[in-house]
């Protein structure tokens, strides 16, 4: 396979900066918090307003514009018959979002469609653009929710049933802000996928390098753990005859942490929620529920960690004398990308004269899911710091369009070379 890709050469079209730089900016500003980023968790009313502006958009390109029954959004340039080549990725953010996660691969594929619709190049495929529904996870679980569904990993009616953080049922939330549309998932397969994004993560800048072609995700585990313990009077209950959910907790906390350093490697591990119940100064909790983030590139490595915590969590419950209850949110494999796209990413990045770096996924993305359905890689461009999921994060312009250069010729190559992609 390798050796049909190993000269691929560039069409010579570049996207417009300084149009990308206005589309991102303009998103942001829907939902803008201090430090520069964005909010606009999946299926609020912020996430409406940038959904509406987005399928503007590509109303504007003359773009075919459809919506699936979980809210997935797609922009087809149907310029040719047979499957489009897609990218795409997310605009939902995590409460205390950066500018670029997500938004960049969006607009990235719309200024990759208007650049060679501009220069009249017009390749034997469709282009789509898409925006899945609820890719972070952060109001709604799992994550990459919109992308599961569209590829029949989730079935539709459980989609629909889930429940957000705040309560609110995603079927109906769909209804409310318009995007409960009618085209049916699981949605067609395209002929391959290639998702843009900011690496989120420090490798690339502290390396060197300028593209990241990416040829995995790491495995994801997610669960809600809620201790149930005897709420008592601070100040009079002796600390023996304590069963204090917050101590278990805290306990969890550092038990993950020291998890990760003890096994090493690609392990990380975050406890991102705690809530206490009742949540005030003087009284020992009744209640507290936390939730437990673990990943690793392996998964007989990311099976033994889930396992140690299952067996740490029951003994605090005999030691403590609490009682634990645990909810998977999410869970998925690690991926492997198709072999053939990231070489031709990789071979293309370096036509371009970027220092090219393969590398695995930290965070979780779309592509992870259409991986299952058609041969799929990831472009990745530096991330200043590594810092992402935070207002502060940065990528530098000139990165930034590096990114949707190689974004363009390589879903020109997909579109064209009939050698590569789904048959
Ligand atoms: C999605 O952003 C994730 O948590 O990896
Ligand atoms: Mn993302
Ligand atoms: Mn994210």
């Amino acid at each position: 396979m390798s050796s049909q890709v190993t000269s691929p050469t560039t069409v010579g079209v570049r996207i417009d900066q300084g149009r990308l730089r206005e589309r991102l900016d303009a998103l942001a500003e829907i939902s803008p918090i201090p430090g520069g980023g964005s909010s606009r968790l999946a299926l609020t009313d912020e996430d409406r307003e940038g959904r509406d502006l987005v399928r503007s958009w590509m109303t504007d390109l003359g773009l075919d514009v459809t919506i699936d029954s979980v809210g997935n959004v797609f922009g087809t340039w149907k310029c040719a018959d047979g499957a489009p080549v897609m990218t795409g990725s997310h605009i939902d953010t995590v409460r205390t979002g950066g500018r670029y996660d997500g938004n960049y691969g969006v607009l990235a594929g719309l200024e990759v469609i208007e650049t060679l619709m501009a220069s009249n190049l017009v390749p034997s495929r469709p282009l789509s653009v898409g925006v899945f529904t609820n890719e972070e996870g952060a109001r709604f679980q799992p994550d990459m929710l919109g992308s599961l569904v569209y590829v029949g990993g989730l079935d539709l009616e459980t989609a629909l049933d889930t429940v957000s953080i705040d309560g609110a049922r995603l079927g109906d939330e769909l209804v409310r802000i318009g995007y409960a549309g009618p085209a049916p998932v699981p949605g067609l397969h395209p002929h391959a996928f290639v998702e843009l994004h900011i690496e989120q993560g420090p490798i690339l800048e502290a390396e060197g390098f300028t593209i990241g072609a990416v040829d995995g995700v790491q495995g994801i585990s997610w669960q809600e753990v809620t201790i149930h313990g005897q709420s008592n009077h601070a100040g009079t209950t002796p600390m023996r005859l304590r069963h204090d959910p917050s101590f278990v907790a805290g306990a969890i906390t550092v038990f993950l942490r020291d998890l990760a350093i003890r096994f090493g490697g690609n392990q990380v591990c975050t406890v991102g929620k705690i809530d206490l119940s009742p949540n005030l100064v003087n009284v020992v909790p009744a209640k507290a529920t936390i939730t437990l983030d673990v990943r690793n590139t392996d998964e007989t490595i990311l099976k033994r960690a889930e396992s140690e915590i299952a067996a740490f969590l029951e003994k605090l419950a005999n030691d403590e004398g609490v009682r634990i209850e645990t909810r998977v949110l999410a869970r998925f494999e690690p991926v492997i990308f198709d072999e053939a796209v990231v070489d031709l990413v990789e071979q293309l990045a370096i036509q371009h004269g970027h220092s090219v770096k393969r590398l695995p996924s930290g965070a979780g993305h779309d592509a992870q899911m259409l991986a299952r359905v058609c041969p799929t890689a990831m472009i990745f461009v530096p991330s200043h710091l590594g810092i992402s999921h935070n207002p502060a994060e940065h990528t530098d312009d000139q990165d930034l369009v590096h990114g949707a250069n190689v974004l363009l010729d390589t879903m020109w190559h997909l579109a064209n070379d009939s050698r590569i992609g789904a048959h």
